[in-house]
């Protein structure tokens, strides 16, 4: 049975760009599920804040991938969900796993910018509206997890310079 409703065809996904959105619901989860991952991993080992911040993040994710799922059904295109691959549990330190952070922000904003360009070409305005609510969220988590990096990467492996990072960012997620 099609997934595509019987909407009215102006109001109608195209399905390719229809299929792509939806493959971003399956982005927006696995980064979500790392971010959950990166967050046990710092939660046993006494980085608490950077837990804290995780968690944050991973529930961003979460949040994100809801809004891709109720543009999909409120255009008329059930939103399906794909097994997810295990996240990544292991890094031999906090930098190294924020360089992960980092790369995936990156991901997230040039798949963001590639459904823009596709939104484009297919002349769907109203998901190219729908996905500009991301762009400045996205250069902002960029940008943090950018700076983030460069701290842990100016501390290196000292003890007491990555604790007033982990502290900084308790202060960041607000609790
Ligand atoms: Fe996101
Ligand atoms: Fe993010």
């Amino acid at each position: 049975m099609s997934r595509m409703s019987t909407a009215p065809r102006s109001s109608r996904l195209d399905p390719q760009l229809a299929e792509a959105l939806n493959d971003h619901v399956s982005v927006e989860a696995r980064s979500s599920f790392l971010y959950f991952s990166m967050a046990s991993w710092a939660e046993v080992r006494g980085l608490t804040g950077f837990s804290t911040w995780l968690r944050a993040e991973a529930s961003g994710e979460l949040a994100h991938m809801n809004q891709f799922v109720d543009h999909l059904n409120d255009r008329g295109f059930q939103a399906t969900f794909q097994a997810l691959p295990q996240p990544r549990a292991e890094w031999s330190d906090v930098t190294v796993m924020f360089e992960d952070v980092v790369a995936m922000e990156h991901e997230l904003a040039g798949r963001i910018d590639a459904l823009i360009q596709t939104s484009h070409d297919k002349r769907d305005h109203f998901t190219g509206s729908f996905l500009q609510q991301f762009v400045p969220q996205q250069i902002a988590d960029m940008a943090e997890a950018d700076e983030i990096l460069d701290r842990l990467r100016i501390v290196g492996r000292d003890g007491q310079g990555v604790i007033l990072i982990d502290q900084e960012l308790r202060a960041r997620a607000g609790n």
